[in-house]
């Protein structure tokens, strides 16, 4: 069996935190340090904080990300930014096709697929998002929404390089509810079947997060589901006391 990759444990910011809030994040680098085992760890803050977390963070385990990119490295795309410039930043990894960038900016497949390509083209790491509706779930179709995305979102250029998948599903985030852990082992096996049948080995290992209501209460069980490779963290990774105890249950 290949090796499995260290797990990755990301907090997602959204919109919040402005220049104090990196207070944060240097004291989750510092609760880190000097730790040997343990996931990887990374913190996606609004655009306007990368540069400062960036330098803030130099030296530490925790590495920071970007929340969205464009498609293309430059031009006229008023208030966009590309993925060179996120790198250029300090940002090393970046979320794409979050839920709420697909519902709020009508985000579909493709553009996210291309959002792929011009991360990997900057030397971002993708974190690709993937997840049904309440109503799709109700209705039965969650496994085919979610291998639908993936097969519209994860282009095949990501065959060789590394990348992570989070399954969110929507009506989890933010709402304080959580699939069970049934539900969780079932999505998790069918995404790692359709990243094993598109890149073999490399799929085998590519990490999959689990996204939506994740705290210190429930990480440690969601962490233990089978094909379970770390966690995408919302509310509850803007405080350093609330992310730690995620961290440490991975
Ligand atoms: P939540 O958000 O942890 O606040 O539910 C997760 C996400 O949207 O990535």
């Amino acid at each position: 069996m290949a090796d499995l990759p260290r797990r990755l444990v990301a907090g997602n910011w959204k919109m919040n935190g402005v220049g104090d809030a990196l207070d944060e994040a240097r004291q989750v680098a510092e609760a880190l340090r000097g730790a040997a085992d343990g996931p990887r760890v990374a913190i996606c803050p609004p655009a306007t904080l990368i540069h400062r977390m960036a330098l803030a963070l130099e030296g530490s385990a925790v590495q920071v990300g970007a929340q969205d990119c464009h498609m293309e490295a430059a031009g006229a795309y008023t208030g966009d930014l590309g993925a060179g410039m996120l790198h250029d930043a300090g940002a090393r990894l970046v979320i794409l096709g979050h839920s709420e960038r697909r519902s709020a900016y009508r985000e579909d497949d493709a553009l996210i697929a291309a959002k792929v390509e011009a991360a990997l083209r900057a030397g971002l790491e993708p974190i690709v998002c993937v997840g049904e509706t309440l109503e799709q779930r109700r209705s039965g179709r969650h496994l085919q929404i979610v291998q639908g995305q993936l097969a519209g979102s994860i282009p095949g250029s990501l065959s060789d390089r590394p990348f992570a998948v989070a399954y969110e599903p929507v009506w989890a985030i933010g709402s304080g509810l959580t699939p069970s852990l049934a539900e969780i082992a079932e999505t998790h096996a069918a995404i790692r079947r359709v990243l094993v049948d598109r890149f073999g080995d490399h799929g085998a290992t590519t990490p999959i997060l689990y996204g939506g209501s994740v705290k210190a209460a429930n990480a440690g069980e969601i962490m233990a589901v089978a094909d379970v490779g770390g966690a995408l963290v919302g509310g509850a990774s803007l405080a350093a006391s609330d992310f730690l105890p995620i961290i440490r249950a991975a």
